[in-house]
């Protein structure tokens, strides 16, 4: 059932090449030029007339929403709120009728998330489901929606579900950009082969297994642990610090690269592992001067880059590469480093990888 692999949570990691390509197979047409995605056509007047899409979600699907905020507003210029379904029902939300309401889980059960929805469609929103298990509680009260192809996600921590989940918004905000004419048509047609490429990237970025192993061996002993990134990839970082926490049990926080300097930079000491992701394209100039920063206070640097980096390289005490693409879809390539980390972290302290203390797969409590 495993599979030939250790724990459901190393499996899945290597099944994301195919869980994306399953999740846009048929969805994405690159040769002709075109998405097909039914709960978007069938509700194209609806999302074209839409004033905002308010995202609602619990932890890393709350950060597959915090991702495809900065594509939904790049690719689509639609406004995006991400909000925390716990904090958005309990506090007497603004919601109307031209309101669409996106809800990612890849159980399709989590208590707030579905009560976020039900508030939402109480009040006149049009509610879209993201989920990956068919026929579940969020996918039938949705209006609409579009599942994640990932397959069973056994493993308590969530993996090819983040992955999946960022696939069909990305193809989500790609259809509305063409839809409103945000993207041009060229524009549109490389984006779409960027994507179809991305299983292959995915594979090659697995291929840092052995080498992310050895870090993971150094620094499996720190007590904290600081994740950096900005744009689309700051979401990751706070991705790469959840899966930390909940599987090793290393306290771990993820921050947006600029914001360390006014506070967290202060924790920064030889003792202090910091992983940041420094990919070209994304802002690199100013991360690499972050990089810097921590340096000079004598942190220890593991870059996520992308191949054939130099700058980062020359500062930082380990790299990890991953394969150049375009930089809305990075953060599917940057999160694979991420998680091979947390998994050799916790294998190596003997910790339940697959049933991390005090997680439930899926929580159903409010
Ligand atoms: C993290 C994790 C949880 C879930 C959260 C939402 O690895 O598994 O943070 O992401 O409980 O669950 P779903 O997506 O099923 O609504």
């Amino acid at each position: 059932e495993k599979g030939g692999y250790e724990h459901f949570m190393l499996k899945e990691i290597y099944e994301q090449p195919n869980a994306i390509l399953d999740t846009f197979r048929g969805r994405l047409l690159a040769n002709e030029g075109i998405i097909k995605m039914a709960g978007i056509e069938d509700n194209m007047k609806k999302f074209l007339n839409a004033d905002r899409i308010i995202i609602v979600a619990c932890g890393t699907s709350w950060h597959a929403g915090l991702v495809s905020e900065y594509i939904f507003e790049d690719l689509a210029r639609i406004p995006v709120e991400v909000e925390y379904a716990s904090e958005f029902r309990y506090r007497n939300p603004v919601i109307t009728e031209k309101d669409i309401v996106i809800a990612i889980s890849q159980s399709g059960e989590t208590a707030d998330t579905l009560a976020a929805i039900k508030l939402a469609k109480s009040k006149g929103a049009f509610v879209f489901g993201v989920c990956n298990v068919v026929g579940s509680s969020i996918a039938r009260e949705s209006d609409a929606g579009a599942y994640t192809h990932a397959g069973p996600e056994i493993g308590v921590a969530s993996t090819k579900a983040f992955t999946t989940q960022i696939t069909v918004l990305t193809l989500m905000a790609l259809r509305l950009a063409r839809a409103k004419g945000t993207m041009s048509s060229s524009d549109f047609r490389r984006h779409l082969i960027e994507l179809e490429l991305i299983p292959e990237k995915v594979k090659k970025a697995l291929e840092s297994d052995a080498y992310v192993e050895t870090v993971a061996d150094i620094y499996k002993d720190a007590k904290n642990c600081l994740y950096l990134g900005r744009g689309y990839n700051f979401p990751v970082a706070l991705e790469g610090a959840l899966k930390l926490k909940e599987i090793s049990y290393i306290h771990a926080e993820g921050y947006p690269a600029a914001e360390m300097k006014h506070g967290p930079i202060a924790l920064i000491d030889e003792q202090m592992p910091v992983i940041v992701i420094a990919t070209k394209k994304g802002h690199y100039e100013k991360v690499v001067s972050n990089i810097q920063e921590i340096k000079s206070r004598k942190g220890k640097i593991i870059g996520i880059v992308t191949e054939g980096d130099e700058s980062v390289r020359d500062l930082a005490d380990h790299v990890i590469e991953v394969p150049d693409c375009s930089e809305s879809l990075s953060p599917l390539l940057t999160t694979i480093p991420l998680q091979l980390l947390s998994y050799h972290i916790a294998v190596k302290l003997g910790k339940n990888v697959d049933q991390p203390r005090n997680l439930a797969k899926s929580v159903t409590v409010e």
